[in-house]
């Protein structure tokens, strides 16, 4: 069984605009793992829609934060894209397969996204919020 997984505020870097995105991630996420564990028909009806704000809202939080590093100066913002974008191509091509697929492989892209978003949170994200703080 696959677990929910709670926003916790260990993972706030201090940067106020991009930690209130990280934090709508994560409530997205939630919803997605709600409606997989919620009862059929709701789930046909709000999982590919889900999906869709889960994967927008993910590019424009990406762009948005990339957006931030460089306003600031942070010299290596394009190597913190090559994250992103790897990120991006790895949930595009899961969720074409998810159409087809069953609410186990709906959790398990859960909990596959959730854990990517705080682990890059907490050792990546950390990095340039430390740069942008010490400024
Ligand atoms: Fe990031």
């Amino acid at each position: 069984m696959i677990e929910r997984i709670e926003w916790d505020d260990s993972y706030l870097l201090d940067v106020q605009e991009i930690d209130l995105q990280h934090k709508k991630l994560i409530l997205i996420a939630n919803e997605l793992y709600d409606v997989a564990v919620g009862d059929d028909s709701s789930y046909k009806v709000l999982m590919p829609k889900i999906i869709k704000k889960l994967s927008d809202y993910t590019v424009y939080h990406f762009s948005a934060e990339e957006a931030f590093m460089k306003r600031y100066g942070y010299a290596d913002w394009n190597i913190h894209k090559i994250a992103h974008d790897n990120f991006v191509n790895e949930i595009t091509s899961q969720i074409k397969k998810l159409i087809t697929g069953s609410k186990d492989d709906v959790l398990n892209f859960y909990k596959y996204i959730v854990n990517w978003i705080l682990t890059h949170i907490a050792k990546t994200d950390k990095i340039w919020a430390s740069f942008v703080k010490g400024k």
